[in-house]
């Protein structure tokens, strides 16, 4: 029945939950079914930068009834957290999936979805450095109070004072979120564990600051989960040989509306006959690095020009247009070079 109600979205579609592979929002699909993840549907906690997976085992206990998801950059973080997990036996309902909160919220969950969202200790380095990178700012924000369902609450703590002052601004502004608290936050909160990071703070002589913001019930501006689209791909011809165009080849950067790219260089495969370019692609919810191929046909002067099947690479937009600014450049580096087909979107 779950299945025939999702047809996009098949178990054979799933990555294994095995050691082997781990779960993360570059091999999930978008959206993912989470009932199918974990074998039956339950509503739905994510914790964001979970460290050491504590909170975890905290949110497991608080919410019988849900599925917990949490998400984290750090390997070794992931690494320990399923250690966690099997040690208490809580991988029924917890998963650990490895990625940016910002691509798990666009990507992996529809809107309304989450009852509860919880970040704490996030950015402890509070520079302005790292302004883009912080985990609490405007966009990321939004994106956290267009998955959580109405009456949904968010969750964030803080021993940096200046972090809870920006914070402070960041979510009072935010549309769809009103403070449950009578100041803009608290020093304690009753029945709350602590977490590694806290007890770092309190051995540096820091006070916690406390969050809790709800889901209005008004409905929101409609965040769609981002979606890929199907492979890109192009041919073109040239007289150029692939040791010429590999010679041709510098490092190069363009910047479209949608997407920052980089192709940083390119290695070739005289096996294969390809020229593979690694490239990065930053979109706004999500970053890739992948290798471009530009492969050699069978017919004289004739290239393909497609994404290579090296890791997870997602066809975004910004992968789409990588490809087309790639075959842009071969194709100007000689003048009778010409597209012959371009399966891309513009
Ligand atoms: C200072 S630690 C706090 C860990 C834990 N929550 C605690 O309170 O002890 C911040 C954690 O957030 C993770 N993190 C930082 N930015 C993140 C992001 N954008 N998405 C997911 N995790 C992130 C880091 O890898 C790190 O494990």
């Amino acid at each position: 029945l779950l299945i025939a109600a999702v047809p996009d979205m098949m178990p054979s579609m799933l990555p294994s939950r095995g050691p082997a592979l781990k779960l993360s929002v570059y091999n999930l699909p978008w959206p993912t079914d989470w009932g199918l993840v974990f074998g039956v549907d339950r509503p739905l906690v994510l914790e964001i930068g979970f460290g050491n997976g504590e909170f975890l085992n905290h949110l497991y206990a608080q919410y019988p009834e849900h599925h917990i998801i949490g998400v984290e950059v750090s390997n070794q973080s992931l690494v320990k957290g399923e250690a966690r997990l099997s040690a208490h036996g809580l991988g029924d309902r917890v998963q650990v999936v490895y990625g940016p909160g910002l691509t798990a919220l666009a990507h992996l969950f529809l809107p309304d979805s989450l009852d509860h969202i919880v970040v704490n200790n996030p950015d402890p380095w509070f520079k302005t450095r790292h302004e883009g990178k912080r985990l609490i700012q405007r966009d990321t924000v939004d994106w956290m109070a267009s998955r959580l369902a109405p009456g949904g609450r968010l969750h964030l703590a803080t021993d940096v004072a200046a972090y809870a002052h920006m914070s402070d601004e960041v979510l009072s502004s935010t549309a769809g979120l009103v403070n449950v608290l009578p100041e803009g936050w608290v020093h304690e909160l009753p029945d709350r564990p602590s977490t590694k990071y806290q007890r770092r703070g309190d051995r540096m002589g820091h006070q916690m600051a406390y969050f809790v913001y709800e889901r209005s019930p008004e409905p929101l501006p409609y965040r769609p989960v981002v979606q890929e689209h199907t492979m890109p791909h192009a041919t073109l011809t040239t007289p150029l040989t692939l040791d010429q165009i590999a010679e041709a080849f510098e490092r190069h950067n363009y910047r479209t509306a949608s997407a920052d790219i980089a192709y940083v260089q390119a290695y070739l495969a005289t096996k294969t006959g390809s020229l593979l370019v690694e490239t990065t692609i930053a979109e706004p919810t999500i970053q890739q690095t992948l290798a471009l191929m530009i492969l050699a046909r069978r017919e004289p002067n004739a290239y393909m020009v497609r994404v290579g099947g090296i890791g997870h690479a997602r066809p975004t937009d910004g992968v789409h247009r990588a490809v087309a600014l790639l075959v842009d450049w071969v194709v100007g580096l000689h003048t009778e070079g010409q597209v012959v087909s371009l399966k891309v979107r513009r």
